[in-house]
């Protein structure tokens, strides 16, 4: 009995732990999720808060359970990979009828795919992909995928940055073709699916123009403080002078960047050319001030389409595997009058 008693213990603190909350979707406890003819239950594994983008998709997901009526077991793995495992066992324990899960790196998930799978619960990736063993597809372990496409944002990027450079130019220099061009990359968490593609993207794309130079390259987490400490240090070096233009795999990084580029005396958005991804409120209100010159849309508002998808799996209705998120780019040419209808 006491045995028994002390791993129930163990198993609720476990619960807690990776933060697995149950809400309640709809205006009634009971009911029926809409498309459906029972209520379901949907456990969600999200990776944490780095972000204002993970923000605002998080708050779609739970905002969307709601509507449809769906019962969320919700769980917060604080970028760990290991609280991710224990919230998905944990689904899988509680017999969910749907997961969704956006991993937090790419890779190290064939073991728990393999049990959710022989479980028979559907899994929708959502934001970022996965890569299985050599052989394997994640198509096969995967129900859906809702997300952007990270290669071709980054790809975006470098058009958006080659264009400027050509045409308008930093404080110092303009891109003739041969003048160096001199970069400096924030990257994401290394490893993810957003960090991995968007790396992708940028090395194809930016290959075409070999006066561009890499001078500067490190992860800063996704994260606003991350970003400001990596550029901080970067400003401190005998290279600071050099920067041209800084990439940033999101938002948040390029907004902690800026600050540390005024701190060193330096204008943001004219003596360095600075574009992110994402398109957040934070970046709108940069560009406003003519401090971050670009960002290249990443929508976050995934949650209407989730739901919509799992409703669909579970009624054995055909759905697409991934279908790409539709998405923008915003500068100082269009931002003002894109800035009154922006939703995150
Ligand atoms: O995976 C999407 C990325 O993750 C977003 O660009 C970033 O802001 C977030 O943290």
């Amino acid at each position: 009995m006491k045995k028994l008693l002390a791993v129930l213990m163990v198993l609720i603190a476990a619960g807690f732990a990776f933060g697995a909350g149950r809400q309640q979707g709809g205006g009634s406890a009971g009911g029926v999720t809409k498309g459906m003819d029972r209520k379901i239950v949907m456990g969600y594994s999200q990776i944490g808060a780095e972000s204002e983008w993970r923000t605002a998709c998080t708050n779609s997901v739970k905002a969307a359970a709601e509507e449809y009526n769906i019962e969320l077991i919700f769980s917060d793995a604080q970028q760990k990979q290991e609280n991710q495992m224990q919230a998905l066992r944990s689904f899988i324990r509680q017999k969910v009828d749907v997961i969704g899960w956006t991993p937090v790196v790419e890779t190290g998930w064939d073991a728990i795919l393999q049990e959710i799978k022989d479980a028979g619960i559907p899994v929708i990736c959502v934001d970022r992909q996965v890569t299985l063993a050599a052989g394997k597809r994640q198509e096969d372990y995967i129900s859906a995928f809702i997300g952007s496409n990270m290669i071709t944002e980054a790809q975006k990027a470098v058009q958006w940055i080659v264009n400027y450079m050509k045409t308008t130019g930093n404080s110092r220099k303009k891109d003739d073709g041969k003048v160096d061009i001199n970069v400096a990359i924030l990257e994401g968490t290394t490893g993810s699916g957003a960090q991995v593609g968007r790396t992708e993207g940028w090395n194809q794309e930016i290959s075409k123009y070999p006066n561009y130079k890499t001078i500067f390259r490190q992860t800063g987490n996704f994260t606003r403080a991350e970003g400001q400490q990596v550029m901080e240090a970067w400003m401190k070096s005998p290279q600071a002078n050099d920067i041209d233009v800084l990439f940033a795999q999101n938002d948040d990084m390029a907004i902690g960047a800026i600050d540390a580029i005024k701190a060193a005396g330096k204008k943001p958005g004219t003596d360095i050319i600075i574009v992110s991804i994402d398109s957040v409120k934070g970046a709108f209100d940069a560009m406003l001030r003519k401090e971050l010159n670009a960002t290249i849309e990443c929508n976050p508002l995934l949650g209407p389409q989730v739901m919509d998808t799992a409703v669909k799996i579970l009624n054995n209705q055909p759905i697409t595997w991934w279908v790409e998120s539709v998405e923008s780019q915003f500068d100082w040419t269009n931002a003002e009058a894109a800035y009154p209808s922006r939703q995150y």
